[in-house]
């Protein structure tokens, strides 16, 4: 296992400075208080040479094995398409080195089951990039939703924007579809939220990115919408929960309300409100706070981003940002890692949350409703 001491920052070394990396780790790890930037690697040498002169790491390489035998690395950021990321974790893996794989781990169970056996060889800590956990709004939703008495019913919708990442992204043997790619994040967020494992599942949807799953977590119900044909001017996601004869709701990070869900202006009497704050990508910039400031913001920013990726192909334009646990998880992660400690996201959750999708198409093929065994997932 790799060395490491409390009191000193850990060492990151970053492959893939893609969107991404860009968007989010890289401008995270400037800010963190356990981690610095040590390296950087990519294949592409102008977003290598880029990325470099912005974030000024000690050295850039498009070669990940001069990452993997630099011993001042402890932690190897692995932000690169769906379907690398397997074999750049056993790639990593021997290294020793900690390792955070965005998410989905993996495109199948073939490929969990090798990642579980590399990583258990050589005792790397293991994250998978379910930032969702980590969101200052989900983890109130946490603390109320732990209150509560009895079964819940709870539906979670997302549905992104799929043509604004351009059409490499539709190639399903590349990134695997929105079920692998994105709904993978609410697999997981639904296991964490309500703690308990799912016996089964059922999919039903025309193609892989518009469905419906309902699962049972078991009293707890959940359904989750998933789709790939919205657009960004209407909020991506939201979550409500009816538990207790009372409502929490998450509008997209960015408003929650636990109690009675706009009630008559005479009687306020929810239990809780509260609005998160509101930034830009890229810039760093604050807008305010709550779903009002956050949509007011989009209308206004995405007929210029879209404009402005059109005429040169740049999409590094501010749009509005909540904060969905990016900087969370990977302090989380460094402090684990700091620690010895098991990694907050492991690869167990990286193998629950990528069965899952398989069985939605599976369901999808059959029509049927698809059992799920924790033994699929907790491997010995
Ligand atoms: N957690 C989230 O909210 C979230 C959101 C968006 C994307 N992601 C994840 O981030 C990951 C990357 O997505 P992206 O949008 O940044 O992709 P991207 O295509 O913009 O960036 C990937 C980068 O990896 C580089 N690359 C490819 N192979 C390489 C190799 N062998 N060595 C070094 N560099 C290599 C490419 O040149 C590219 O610059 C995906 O797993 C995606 O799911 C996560």
């Amino acid at each position: 296992m790799t060395q490491t001491a409390t009191g000193r920052k850990l060492n990151v070394g970053i492959v893939g400075c893609g969107y991404f990396a860009r968007i989010q780790h890289l401008p995270n790890i400037a800010k963190s208080k356990h981690l610095r930037l040590r390296a950087i690697c990519d294949k592409n040498n102008e977003q290598l040479e880029k990325t470099a002169a912005q974030y000024n790491p000690d050295y850039a390489s498009s070669e990940m094995d001069d990452l993997l035998n630099d011993p001042q690395i402890d932690i190897i950021f692995l932000v690169v398409a769906h379907d690398l990321h397997t074999p750049l974790i056993l790639k990593t893996a021997p290294s020793g080195k900690a390792i955070f794989v965005e998410k989905p781990m993996a495109m199948n169970m073939k490929e969990c089951g090798l990642i579980v056996k590399a990583v258990r060889k050589h005792a790397n800590q293991l994250m998978v990039g379910y930032n969702r956990r980590f969101a200052p709004s989900i983890l109130d939703v946490k603390k109320a939703y732990d209150k509560r008495k009895g079964e819940a019913l709870i539906t979670y919708r997302i549905v992104a924007d799929r043509k604004r990442y351009g059409g490499g992204r539709l190639d399903m043997r590349k990134w695997g579809g929105d079920l692998l790619g994105e709904t993978c994040h609410i697999f997981d967020l639904m296991r964490w939220l309500t703690g308990k494992e799912p016996s089964k599942l059922y999919c039903s949807g025309g193609r892989d990115d518009n469905s419906i799953t309902t699962m049972r977590f078991g009293d707890q119900v959940v359904s989750i919408i998933s789709g790939g044909i919205g657009d960004l001017r209407y909020p991506k996601e939201r979550l409500e929960i009816f538990r207790d004869r009372s409502t929490i709701i998450l509008d997209c990070f960015a408003e929650l309300y636990d109690g009675l869900y706009h009630p008559p202006v005479e009687s306020k009497n929810w239990l809780f409100r509260k609005d998160y704050p509101v930034g830009l990508h890229y810039t760093g910039g604050k807008l305010g706070n709550g779903i009002e400031v956050y949509m007011k913001g989009m209308q206004k920013c995405i007929p210029v981003h879209d404009a402005v990726k059109k005429r040169t192909g740049n999409y590094e334009i501010p749009i509005p940002e909540v904060d969905k646990g990016h900087f969370g998880e990977i302090e989380a992660f460094a402090e684990a890692v700091q620690k010895g400690r098991r990694s907050p996201v492991d690869e167990i959750a990286g193998s629950f949350a990528t069965l899952c999708p398989m069985k939605a198409f599976e369901s999808l093929k059959t029509g049927k409703a698809v059992g799920i065994n924790p033994g699929e997932y907790f491997k010995k």
